[in-house]
């Protein structure tokens, strides 16, 4: 049966400290199917479309330095209320506040460098899955 989707980017400063493997393994054990996966840089152009939504942030212009950076991992994952729980695995945005056990308290070292996104809708999981993938790279 398949579940609900999100979507997911380990992010430049987790790829950089060695920790792909690592996570996608804790995402593994947390129940997430791989629907789809790529290894892949952002453009800042492209980070800067991405996170469009926080254009008006006084962070965006460091949010998007940081997200074209170096290579990312850009995945779709599927499981039942996946937005949810995978929030829940990955913590708080906030490495000080997230909780133990989850991604960020593990691999996070600040709010902006925090090691993975997580969508926080399904609308929005949906919309970054195809900013990412054609449907025929989804499985
Ligand atoms: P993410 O879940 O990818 O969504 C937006 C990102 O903006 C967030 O993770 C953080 O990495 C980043 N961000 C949020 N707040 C700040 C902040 N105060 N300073 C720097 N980056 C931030």
């Amino acid at each position: 049966m398949s579940g609900n989707r999100t979507f997911t980017m380990i992010k430049p400063d987790a790829v950089k400290a060695g920790n792909i493997g690592n996570i996608l393994q804790m995402m593994n054990a947390a129940g997430f199917r791989i629907v789809a996966m790529k290894y892949t840089k952002l453009s800042a152009e492209k980070a800067g479309e991405f996170y469009e939504v926080h254009k008006e942030r006084p962070f965006y212009g460091e949010l998007v330095d940081f997200m074209s950076s170096g290579p990312i991992v850009a995945a779709v994952l599927e499981k039942d209320n996946a937005v949810e729980d995978f929030r829940k695995l990955i913590g708080a945005t906030n490495p000080a506040e997230a909780a133990e056990g989850t991604i960020r308290a593990k691999y996070a070292t600040s709010i902006g460098e925090n090691a993975v996104h997580g969508a926080d809708s399904d609308e929005n999981a949906a919309r970054e899955g195809s900013f990412h993938f054609a449907g025929t790279e989804m499985f």
